[in-house]
Parts: structure tokens; sequence; C-alpha cells
């Protein structure tokens, strides 16, 4: 494992922007697994200045987000959909059939999330995976719990999470309750893996990287992948 401390969010933003742009110039029809939040907001603002000053193409790329709040449809302003076509697709040249978000609002969520995994499958995989860590060590909506699981799935939201996503909310009361979220499986079949985290995460950090692995802790798993990169503000 790469484990980088950086001292700020901005540097933290640029690396991993860095990481990104260098897969996509290595192999221009990349398959991404985005996430998204607050701490990927500046490295996708980093994404965009690449392309708007170096060229750097997403016209071949294939993204698969983590995850999608249950019930809202893809165009509610708070939908994940909505974030990552204001944060960075509609700013880049990704082609609109490249991009994939489970959708919260189906009405068979079974089939959806199999569904999902099976075309990740067939477009080959994750070839790079940007993930975030919740307070709590979750990855993607993996919420702490007494097993890992691997398909998408659907998921109940900690208290915790719902509390710390209120602040993109009026309230806590409308914070969906439920998501889906791309489970181990396809995170752990990632060719790469690239975990971020801003400031205040240092502690679950620690805990997620040198603690026991445990699904306590979700993020732990990432011990065992052969190809994870951590940059983290210390
Ligand atoms: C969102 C996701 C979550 C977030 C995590 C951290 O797609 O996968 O696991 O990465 O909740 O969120 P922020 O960055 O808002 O602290």
């Amino acid at each position: 494992m790469n484990v980088l401390a950086v001292a700020d969010a901005t540097i933290m933003s640029a690396l991993a922007a860095d990481v990104i742009a260098a897969t996509i110039v290595q192999k221009p029809n990349a398959v991404l697994g985005l996430a998204t939040g607050a701490t990927p907001m500046g490295v996708y603002a980093k994404l965009i200045e690449k392309q708007k000053e170096n060229g750097l193409s997403f016209a071949g790329v294939r993204s698969y987000n983590l995850d999608e709040y249950v019930g809202l449809h893809g165009n509610d302003p708070q939908s994940y959909r909505r974030y990552m076509m204001e944060n960075l697709f509609q700013h880049v040249d990704i082609k609109n059939e490249n991009i994939h978000v489970p959708n919260g609002d189906a009405t068979d969520i079974a089939r959806e999330c199999r569904q999902y995994d099976e075309q990740i499958v067939a477009d080959g995989g994750i070839d790079l995976q940007l993930l975030g860590i919740g307070n709590n060590g979750h990855i993607g909506f993996n919420e702490p719990s007494d097993h890992f699981t691997l398909p998408t799935h659907y998921v109940e939201i900690d208290a915790s999470t719902r509390e710390a996503n209120a602040r993109f909310f009026s309230s806590i009361d409308v914070v969906p309750k439920a998501a889906l979220t791309v489970g181990m499986g396809a995170i752990m079949a990632a060719r790469a893996v690239l975990l971020i985290a801003s400031v205040g995460k240092a502690d679950i950090v620690e805990r997620a990287l040198n603690g026991p692995v445990t699904p306590a802790v979700p993020a732990s798993i990432l011990q065992f992948h052969p190809n994870t990169t951590v940059i983290y503000v210390k």
C-alpha cells in the first residue's frame, strides 16, 4: 500500500487528480469507479482544469459511481447523479452513454443491483476505484457491520452517516434513509484503488490501515487489496 500524508486538501486534490489523469493517459478507455461527497470535489475541479488546460480527454472513459440514494430520481438536485453532472461530467467530454450511477429510483431494486454488477464486469471491471471514507470507516455506503457484503446492494444508511450528510440537505429529516451501493466485490476487484481523506479523517484512516481487518471498519478490507494508494490530510 502507498500511503501519502499531506499537509492540506489542495495538495490531496492535486495528487489524486494526477493519479486519475495518469490512468486515463495510459488507458484512454479506462473504467473509473467514482465517489461523491465533499472530499472529491477539489479532485474533480482539478480534472476539469486538466481537460481545459492540457486537453485531458474523457471521450473514451467509462464511469461507475459507487452509490445513490434510494428514492431519489437522477434529476433530483440531491441525487448523486446530479452531483456528478454538476461537479464533473457536464464540464468534460465524457459520453453520456458511458456514465453509470445506480438508479435509486428503480422499481426492482434487486434487478438494478444485479445489472449494475453485470455491467461493470461486461465493461472489463474497474481500472481505478476512487474512494472517500466516512467517519465510521464506511466506503461507498458499505456501513459498519458484522460481515462484508460483496455485490451491489440496498443498504440502510447509518444514523451517524445521515447526520454527517445532513449538511447537504435542508434538514436531517429529509436525508434519505437508504441507498444502493457497490459492494466490496467490485471494489476489491478494481485493478487499483485510490482512497482520499480530507481534514478530520486522519484517525479513521489510521484505524482502517493499521487496525484489525474487520467489517466493523469497512475500509480496513483495503489492507488486503494489492494496489491501493491512500492520500490523506494529516
Ligand atoms: C459517496 C461515498 C461515501 C463518501 C464518504 C465521505 O459516494 O462513497 O463513502 O466518500 O461518506 O464523504 P465526505 O467526502 O463528504 O466526507
